[in-house]
């Protein structure tokens, strides 16, 4: 049996990553870390790859944070490189150029919730409890979490969640915009592959045009938030995606979308 922290399953186009370390409620270890880069590397790569779901094994996490046992011995220094190891990684996950989903099965706490944020979109178990509790262990986020937090549910919310260090329900979590669905425990799996198989069908490269424009024009100014906007815009005309999408609304029959 291989000691990979990951599972790895194609559906069709869809590629499902399960962390797995189910006995330490998935915690990001260094070899976690590095095993998810080199796996989003790859589905990156991978063209009949259209979506990826991102998951925690067993019913009690998706992942509960980074490995306190492994960074309750690391010197500053390390600790730095720890951090940048994370957020290399989770940035590589949200800039991927296809749809990322974050099924979140159970607890996403800490790191946990930092990779949850740094995927596309989040869809939640009834369960499912999310938070950033570093502060609880004299430690603070270091894998982006104040910075996408912030972005992503604001000031308000982000204080909340890391001065407190109180982890939130699923429910609340909807409220704040952390997560953008909540359904029942038991329909997660389904409803989440349900919303990656219509994305599995989309235009794939108009897909990858509006991830770029929000993440590139989110991070500046409106003006070149929009022009950017503007190219990728006139860019999808170069696709034949976009020729089918048209003809095919014209035509009131169903598209088909081959990526090019
Ligand atoms: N790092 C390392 N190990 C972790 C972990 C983490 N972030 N979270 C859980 N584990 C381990 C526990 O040490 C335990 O291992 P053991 O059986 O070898 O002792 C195992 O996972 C099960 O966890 P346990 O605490 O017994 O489960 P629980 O149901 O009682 O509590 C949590 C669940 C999530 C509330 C609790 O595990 C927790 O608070 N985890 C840490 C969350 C956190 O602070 N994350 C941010 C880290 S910066």
């Amino acid at each position: 049996m291989s000691d990979s922290p990951l599972l790895i399953a194609d559906h069709d186009a869809i590629r499902v990553i399960t962390v797995h370390r189910p006995d330490k409620l998935n915690a990001l270890n260094a070899a976690t870390l590095d095993a998810l880069d080199a796996a989003f590397a790859a589905a990156a790569a991978d063209d009949a790859i259209r979506v990826v779901v991102l998951t925690g094994a067993g019913p009690k996490a998706f992942v509960a944070g980074a490995d306190i046992a492994e960074m309750s011995a690391l010197t500053p220094v390390q600790g730095r490189d720890f951090s940048l190891r994370g957020q290399r990684m989770m940035r590589r996950v949200e800039r991927m150029p296809k749809p990322v989903l974050a099924m979140l099965n159970g607890f996403a706490l800490g790191g946990g919730l930092e990779l949850a944020m740094c995927c596309h979109l989040r869809i939640a178990a009834d369960t499912a409890k999310v938070g950033q509790p570093e502060v609880s262990l004299g430690l603070i986020p270091g894998f982006g979490g104040t910075q996408r937090l912030l972005r992503l549910a604001g000031r308000a919310a982000v204080l909340e969640l890391c001065l407190t260090g109180t982890p939130i329900d699923a429910a609340r979590a909807l409220q704040l915009g952390i997560v953008n669905r909540v359904v029942a425990a038991a329909e997660l799996e389904a409803e989440t592959m349900k919303l990656a198989a219509q994305l599995a069908n989309a235009a794939p490269l108009a897909l990858r045009g509006i991830l770029d424009c929000v993440n590139v024009g989110g991070e500046c100014g409106i003006e070149e938030g929009l022009e950017y906007e503007t190219a990728q815009f006139g860019l999808v005309f170069s696709t034949q995606d976009m020729r089918e999408g048209t003809r095919a609304f014209l035509e009131r029959r169903k598209p088909e979308f081959s990526g090019s």
